[in-house]
């Protein structure tokens, strides 16, 4: 299989495809913004069993660089059969409610480059009639909070954005999954405080590969996910209000 791999080198992306490195028989494009850290990803593919690994780096605010990138990866490496997007910034929530160009930069790494990937992806799995997509969102996408609103509605964007594709397209042949973990130990959370919620990268890894084989299209991980935001979203808007979470 051609894996590609946006925002490589993402824990949660890292260790799902150390996953299939070890199975020997893939080859991946990695895209992020850092040659550095793809490149160290990259090494590590190539030791566990990756048949070939090409990194790219691309700027994600830039709707040229992506689509040219996905392109080119389509042109030079061959078809894609499964393709993950796992880029994305906790948003820093005070910050966004007064730099506003700092609150247009992570909506568009965290829904724009998400949505035009998915888009130029679901376009290629169409043509081929098949291929499996995996968007990385949040359960912070379910509902507005005002601790992280601006992460949360780029994630409820790429929810919609996903549903959409898989409705469109989505069959036995073409897979449109959206993943929600809650909390996962990553570098992204390293500045939270760390509880019994948390999760392992590999956890998730697992779980989505799980998914793929089970056909599953939207997962809650850990699934105790799924009732936690049913609670919340059902919460009216009044009470919603007057609560500290
Ligand atoms: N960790 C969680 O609790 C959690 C929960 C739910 C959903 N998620 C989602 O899971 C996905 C993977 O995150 P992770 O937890 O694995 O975190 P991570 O290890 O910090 O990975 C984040 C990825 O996004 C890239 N990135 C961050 N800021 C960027 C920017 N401004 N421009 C371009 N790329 C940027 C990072 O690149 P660099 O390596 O170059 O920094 C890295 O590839 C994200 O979409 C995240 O929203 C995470």
């Amino acid at each position: 299989m051609h894996i590609l791999i946006i925002g490589a080198t993402s824990a949660i992306a890292h260790a799902f495809a150390k996953k299939y490195a070890k199975e020997g028989t893939h080859d991946f494009t990695l895209f992020g913004r850092n040659e550095q850290r793809l490149k160290s990803c990259s090494q590590e593919l190539i030791a566990l069993g990756a048949q070939s690994v090409h990194v790219k780096v691309i700027n994600f605010l830039n709707n040229e660089s992506i689509s040219t990138a996905i392109h080119d990866c389509i042109q030079t490496r061959g078809s894609i059969s499964l393709a993950v997007l796992a880029q994305g910034s906790l948003s820093k929530q005070d910050k966004a409610k007064k730099d506003m160009q700092y609150l247009y930069d992570e909506m568009m790494l965290n829904a724009m480059s998400f949505m035009v990937s998915a888009q130029l992806l679901a376009n290629h799995f169409a043509e081929q009639e098949k291929g499996i997509l995996i968007g990385i969102g949040s359960v912070a996408g379910e509902r507005g909070r005002k601790g992280n609103y601006a992460y949360g509605s780029a994630k409820s964007a790429i929810h919609t954005f996903l549903s959409g594709i898989r409705n469109d397209i989505g069959n036995d042949n073409i897979r449109i999954m959206t993943i929600k973990p809650g909390f996962v130990a990553t570098p992204m959370t390293a500045h939270l405080q760390q509880s019994l919620l948390f999760v392992k990268p590999d956890y998730i890894a697992k779980e989505i590969i799980r998914g793929i084989e089970q056909g599953i299209d939207v997962m809650y991980i850990p699934s105790y996910w799924r009732l936690i935001m049913m609670i919340i979203r059902a919460l009216p808007e009044k009470i919603f209000m007057k609560l500290n979470i």
